[in-house]
């Protein structure tokens, strides 16, 4: 039987990985942690430590296999090392037959409140967005050159039980107000994971798609329905020009793009469809 691997066995990945298990076949998570070993033994997940920035991928059966890479690129620079490092390791270790890469919607870059699906091109601003890009790029080249099979998820954020902004939220750090605050997209950590597995199962080769909900909000509004959802008091309004001063580098940078995407792909391609289309059946079933 086809091995399957998820590398970057985290949040995302042992939901996934315990889906294959529930079928009774057989997968391996790799981590990088003692912590993320442990994680994964209570999980019932067969798993392996590897530092993709630092060890060889012994002891993994890659050649031939069924490959998610799920590990998040370096925090600094332009480019992403570790999936480099991941196509060199193919050359001695054998390519995957197909390999599903979680990217993000973030290689979109600002499209203006937009509606946009894959065909629109990528545009990357942030250097966060440039290294996904370039992991990318990386991947579509080796899947040329070798003929390995490539599917590329456009991941949008992602939220579920354990993965909401509850802390933020308790601190009352404060929000754009919602007639400045940008579109953002949203998935299902349930729904992401029947993504990945409908890409790794019927994805067409070479394929882009849009994992995202279909039903973008604004930024602040998804932290109101995170609060209402959760009986927490709703954090303070201010104004975008007061932001620069009181938000993280992080968030201002998020708040310098606004998109909404499209899912129509993922229904007309992979035939999904969502549990959680919307937040309010989402958030229901992750508090
Ligand atoms: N959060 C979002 O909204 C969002 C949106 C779009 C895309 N994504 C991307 O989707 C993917 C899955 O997300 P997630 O929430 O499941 O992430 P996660 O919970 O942070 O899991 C990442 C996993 O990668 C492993 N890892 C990190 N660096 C590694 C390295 N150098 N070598 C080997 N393993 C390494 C971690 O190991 P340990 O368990 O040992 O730490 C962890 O298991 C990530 O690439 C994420 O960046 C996330």
């Amino acid at each position: 039987m086809t091995e399957t691997i998820v590398l970057g066995c985290g949040y995302v990945g042992t939901r996934l990985a315990c889906q294959y298990l529930g079928r009774g076949e057989g997968v391996t998570g790799v981590v990088r942690s003692e912590k993320g070993l442990a994680r994964l033994a209570e999980a019932g997940v067969p798993g392996l430590r590897r530092d993709l920035a630092l060890d060889d991928l012994d002891g993994l059966a890659l050649a031939g296999a069924r490959l998610f890479h799920l590990v998040p690129p370096p925090d600094e620079g332009v480019e992403d090392a570790l999936t480099h490092r991941l196509v060199k390791a193919f050359e001695s270790s054998g390519s995957p037959r197909r390999l599903v890469y979680l990217s993000t919607t973030g290689v979109y870059g600002d499209c203006q409140g937009a509606w946009i699906d894959e065909s629109w091109p990528a545009r990357p601003a942030a250097d966060r967005s440039h290294r996904r890009w370039d992991a990318e790029q990386t991947l579509h080249r080796w899947s040329r050159e070798t003929g390995g099979e490539l599917i590329v998820l456009r991941v949008a954020g992602i939220y579920g039980p354990g993965r909401l902004p509850l802390e933020r939220i308790r601190r009352g750090v404060p929000l754009v107000r919602p007639q400045e605050s940008p579109y953002t997209n949203r998935i299902h950590v349930d729904d992401l994971v029947a993504v990945c597995l409908a890409a790794m199962e019927k994805g067409r080769q070479g394929a882009i798609y849009n994992a995202c909900d279909g039903h973008p909000s604004g930024m602040t509004d998804y932290f109101l329905q995170v609060a209402d959802a959760a009986g927490l008091a709703r954090p303070p309004l201010i104004t975008k020009a007061e932001a620069a001063g009181r938000l993280s580098p992080g968030m201002l940078g998020y708040l310098s793009e606004s998109r909404r995407l499209s899912n129509r792909k993922i229904r007309d391609e992979l035939g999904l469809e969502l549990r959680y289309p919307t937040l309010v059946d989402g958030l229901r079933a992750s508090l």
